[in-house]
């Protein structure tokens, strides 16, 4: 969470006079300082690499469209056209008929919270549903709870085979109840990069005559086109008949400009729920297919380009060079003692825990010897763990990355250990008989946060988040982004 550089005065007034565009420009630069250098190949995480020309080429795409809106369709056609056509591909590669349709959103978690707002509406005005719930496997993206938040949904959670990380099928018919609308299912989950069986879900659906929606978000357009190269995949998309929608993020493996995703239903009967349309308002009449209203022509563009740019084969060159990488990189860390990898990942996307040293200290000692890498908690089901993002321009790092990384491994060895079960101890017997205001100010000081300033070293406060119950951490953390932004 990177602060602007100290040696940066905040920019906090409209200055008198416009500076020149030099000064602006030289200015922004050096704001980026303090960020982490994702074209390094030392990031595992937050960014997906399309190769230098290909961003170009989606860049100046984006440009082209930046100031198009897709707000009023009859008076941008081209914008219409651009998401239509992108729609129409992905729908292509979820092997959708054409009866699929669907919307370009702002990224995942616009196209999941549309499919469940979907879901509500569909199931109030077909099935008389009022009290709307999802069943959601654990291993689900928060992106989920958010949609339940947002539009008054229940979440009913279900667990995962804590071996295969794969979603409990049997768990997930015991918790359909008569207030179910919707199932869903991951391909893949973020955190472990694994496939739930989405065929038995979408069997699930069909037998109680619910929807089912897969999240594609990373996996989707990874996955077809695997399957196109041959590879054995479970099927996850539009071949299963249960299914009913899946989102499919253009701006992680698609290799889009952000923000872009796609969210695509069986048909128009099911998508109609998704559109907003308002003519109460003494303005214009609302018709809004998506969440935002005035929305720029510039990630359909910069989806498209990419897209035709890239071309089935430009997308296969990556994946084998991406899929390659983690081959490599799931081995080497599996060949390290005290290391292994959580799960039977199928995604360039994986994470791996330790039974015997503080993965949140060896994060920290790879921060040290330049590599970026992202903490997961643990659940009732899995330890903590640390994940990998893989990218293309990983392939030629990874030697290199194992290396520091059994180096890592011995120097957290030798550094006092910081023990999950003891931090929770003392943790527990610091909340003991305290709301969960009080709770979360106490840890801040424990974990060794200032304001929205965060230690240098965060095994600690990794450490401490994982101790605690989840109401406490989502407070503690609302507190922390509450200072950040003020
Ligand atoms: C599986 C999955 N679904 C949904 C999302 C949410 O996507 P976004 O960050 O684009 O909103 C993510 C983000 O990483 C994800 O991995």
């Amino acid at each position: 969470m990177a602060v602007a550089p100290e040696n940066l005065t905040e920019v906090t007034e409209l200055p008198a006079q416009g500076r020149t565009r030099e000064d602006v420009m030289a200015t922004l630069r050096t704001y980026k300082q303090g960020d982490c250098d994702y074209k390094s190949g030392h990031v595992w995480a937050y960014t997906y690499d399309p190769g230098k020309e290909t961003a170009e080429v989606s860049k100046a795409a984006y440009m082209e469209f930046l100031s198009e809106s897709a707000l009023d369709p009859t008076a941008f056609p081209s914008v219409v056209r651009l998401e239509r056509e992108v729609v129409r591909t992905i729908a292509n590669l979820l092997r959708g008929d054409e009866h699929v349709v669907g919307n370009m959103t702002s990224g995942g978690t616009e196209s999941i919270l549309l499919a469940l707002k979907t879901a509500r509406d569909w199931a109030k005005a077909e099935k008389g549903i009022t009290e709307p719930e999802v069943v959601l496997p654990q291993t689900v993206h928060p992106a989920f709870f958010k949609a339940c938040a947002y539009f008054g949904i229940k979440p009913v959670v279900t667990p995962f085979d804590p071996k295969t990380f794969e979603a409990d099928v049997d768990a997930m018919r015991a918790a359909i109840t008569k207030n179910t609308c919707i199932l869903v299912g991951s391909a893949c989950g973020y955190a472990q990069g694994v496939i739930d069986p989405i065929e038995k879900i979408g069997a699930l659906a069909q037998e109680h005559g619910l929807l089912c929606h897969v999240d594609g978000c990373v996996g989707g357009i990874h996955f077809s086109i695997m399957r196109r190269m041959g590879h054995d995949l479970p099927a996850f998309d539009f071949s299963v008949p249960g299914v009913t929608s899946i989102s499919a993020d253009m701006h992680k493996y698609g290799y889009a400009p952000k923000n872009a995703s796609v969210v695509v239903y069986r048909n128009k009967g099911i998508r109609k729920y998704q559109i907003f349309s308002c003519s109460k308002s003494a303005t214009y009449a609302l018709i809004n297919p998506t969440i935002m209203s005035t929305k720029s022509g510039g990630p359909m563009a910069g989806s498209w380009a990419t897209l035709n740019f890239l071309g089935e084969e430009g997308y296969r060159d990556i994946i084998t060079r991406a899929m390659d990488a983690t081959k490599r990189l799931i081995d080497g860390i599996n060949a390290i003692p005290g290391l292994y990898v959580l799960g039977k990942p199928q995604m360039c996307m994986f994470s791996f825990a330790s039974d015997e040293i503080n993965v949140f200290q060896l994060m920290d000692e790879m921060k040290t010897r330049g590599w970026t890498l992202q903490p997961q908690f643990s659940t009732e089901l899995s330890p903590p763990n640390i994940h990998i993002t893989v990218n293309q321009n990983a392939v030629d790092g990874v030697d290199e990355f194992l290396a520091e990384l059994v180096k890592g491994v011995e120097a957290v060895r030798a550094q006092d250990k910081l023990d999950f079960a003891l931090v929770r101890d003392q943790v527990r017997g610091l909340l003991d008989g305290l709301g969960v205001q009080e709770a979360a100010a106490q840890l801040q000081a424990m974990a060794g946060i200032d304001g929205s300033d965060l230690p240098t070293g965060m095994a600690m406060l990794n450490t401490v988040l994982d101790a605690v119950p989840n109401e406490i951490r989502e407070a503690l953390l609302v507190e922390f982004f509450n200072e950040l932004y003020s």
